[in-house]
């Protein structure tokens, strides 16, 4: 992680203000305004959020307090590292990342991989900013606009994962998984709670199987499935209780053999509902 410069590829990111949560006030940095503060954003293990209420921040006054909710953001550092790791990136595999954003992870994949990697991004504005940054950090990356929930581009590849959340995993995306390949996505279909980790794998033989495993930390969810509505605390004098439970403390093997997991595992993998009914965009 230390040979990608991630700040060419965000020269701009919002800095998070008072104590509020989720926060609504952010500070636009750049490196003119203030480098030092800029640069430890990006180095954090935080998200780094580069658009507030779908702006480009190109349009906002650098240093100028804004509000809103984040609407693109890079990926926690430590989440990025975990899913990397997951991978299992070798050299010369061939890479698909869904939700490529600043384009940082296709830019480490590129690095660990040592050839070119692909991108799908369905917001055209960061497309067209990511691709010279990406040039210009020396990454070998081919980035293209689409949503990715309606299809992957041509192709198979080794690796593949979502830097988004999806209720289930689309069936194009495992079409697209090479024998011996692996593929790792967020599931959640938008409720707040806990996330799970789906990590698939495409035997020699063509055969999938996978893990679920319960997390605390995943991806957001895709632009297509909008989070549920969460009540606002009561305004009167009233009593606040914490609900964060420890995660279940088990992996269920998803595809083999009949039984509950099998049938949990045929539901994820995208056969029968694809989706439930409830707010989605677009
Ligand atoms: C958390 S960001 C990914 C961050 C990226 N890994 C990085 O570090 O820069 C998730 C991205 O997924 C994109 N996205 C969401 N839904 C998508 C979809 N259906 N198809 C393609 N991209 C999508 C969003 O526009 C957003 O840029």
């Amino acid at each position: 992680m230390t040979q990608v410069p991630r700040h060419v590829l965000i020269p701009r990111a919002y800095q998070r203000l008072g104590s509020e949560r989720p926060v609504r006030r952010w500070r636009l940095l750049d490196a003119i305004g203030d480098l030092a503060a800029l640069l430890e954003l990006i180095y954090s293990t935080d998200q780094v959020v580069v658009r507030i209420g779908g702006v480009r921040p190109e349009e906002q006054s650098v240093g100028a307090e804004c509000t809103g909710a984040p609407t693109a953001m890079s990926s926690g550092a430590g989440l990025l590292a975990v899913a990397l790791q997951d991978l299992r990136l070798e050299p010369g595999d061939r890479f698909l990342e869904v939700g490529a954003c600043t384009g940082y992870l296709c830019a480490l994949a590129a690095w660990l991989t040592g050839r070119q990697v692909t991108g799908v991004e369905i917001d055209w504005s960061l497309v067209r900013e990511t691709g010279p940054r990406l040039a210009q950090a020396g990454a070998d990356v081919w980035l293209l606009a689409r949503d990715a929930e309606r299809g992957l581009p041509d192709g198979t590849w080794d690796k593949i994962t979502a830097s988004f959340a999806v209720p289930s995993i689309p069936a194009s995306w495992l079409h697209r998984l090479a024998p011996g390949g692996r593929l790792r996505t967020t599931i959640n279909g938008g409720a707040p709670g806990w996330h799970a980790t789906a990590l698939v794998q495409r035997g020699i033989a063509g055969a999938l199987t996978g893990t679920l495993t319960a997390e605390l930390w995943g991806h957001v969810p895709s632009r297509r499935v909008g989070w549920l509505p969460v009540p606002s605390p009561p305004d009167g004098p009233g009593r606040t209780r914490c609900a964060v439970l420890p995660p279940p403390a088990h992996t269920a093997r998803l595809l083999g053999g009949g039984g509950p997991s099998a049938a949990r595992g045929a539901a994820l993998l995208g056969s029968g509902r694809q989706r439930r009914g409830g707010p989605r965009r677009g």
